[in-house]
C-alpha cells in the first residue's frame, strides 16, 4: 500500500516537472504551455511497446481520429491540436508530438489486448 502510494506520488512529480520543463524546451520558444495546464491523465495500458520517433508515432494509430474509433480509444484531445495563439492547426502540435513526456503509464497499466503495439 505505502509502496504503491510512493511511486504513485514519485510518477506524478515526475509529470508535474516535465510539465514545468515544457516552455524551456521548446526550441523555437514559439509553444509555451499555458501556466494553468491541467495534468494530463495517467495511461492505463503499457507504453513500453509503442514507438515514439521523429517519424513515427504509434500513440498516433489508436488515439488519433478517425482510427481511434476503430482501437476504442479516446481522441487526442483539442488542446493537442490549438497553438497557444488559438490557431488550430491541422496536425499535432510539435511540443505535443512526444505523448509520454507528459502521459506515464499508470503503476497498474497493462499491455493492451492483442499484444501488438
Ligand atoms: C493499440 C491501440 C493503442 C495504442 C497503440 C495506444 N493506446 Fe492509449 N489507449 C488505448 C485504449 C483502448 C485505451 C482505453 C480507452 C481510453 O481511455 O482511451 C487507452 C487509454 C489511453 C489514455 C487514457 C485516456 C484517459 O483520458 O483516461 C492515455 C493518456 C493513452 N492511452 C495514451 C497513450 C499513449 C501515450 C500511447 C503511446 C505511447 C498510446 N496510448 C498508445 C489504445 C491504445
Ligand atoms: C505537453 C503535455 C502533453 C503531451 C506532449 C501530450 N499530451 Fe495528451 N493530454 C495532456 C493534458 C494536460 C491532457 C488533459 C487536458 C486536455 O485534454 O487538454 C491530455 C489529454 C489527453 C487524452 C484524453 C483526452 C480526453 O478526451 O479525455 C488523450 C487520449 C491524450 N491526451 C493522448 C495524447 C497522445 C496520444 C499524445 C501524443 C501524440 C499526447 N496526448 C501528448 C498533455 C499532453
Amino acid at each position: 500500500m505505502s509502496v504503491n502510494f510512493k511511486s504513485n506520488f514519485v510518477r506524478a512529480a515526475a509529470a508535474a516537472l516535465l510539465l514545468f520543463s515544457l516552455p524551456a524546451a521548446a526550441a523555437d520558444g514559439s509553444e509555451a504551455a499555458a501556466p494553468a495546464e491541467p495534468t494530463p491523465p495517467l495511461v492505463p495500458h503499457t507504453t513500453a511497446d509503442h514507438k515514439i520517433t521523429r517519424d513515427r508515432n504509434d500513440c498516433l494509430t489508436c488515439h488519433q481520429p478517425p482510427a481511434n474509433e476503430m482501437a476504442g480509444a479516446k481522441a487526442v484531445s483539442d488542446s493537442h491540436y490549438v497553438h497557444r495563439n488559438g490557431e488550430r492547426l491541422d496536425k499535432i502540435l510539435p511540443t505535443r508530438g512526444f505523448c509520454t513526456q507528459c502521459h506515464t503509464p499508470a503503476p497498474d497499466a497493462k499491455p493492451l489486448p492483442g499484444g501488438k503495439s
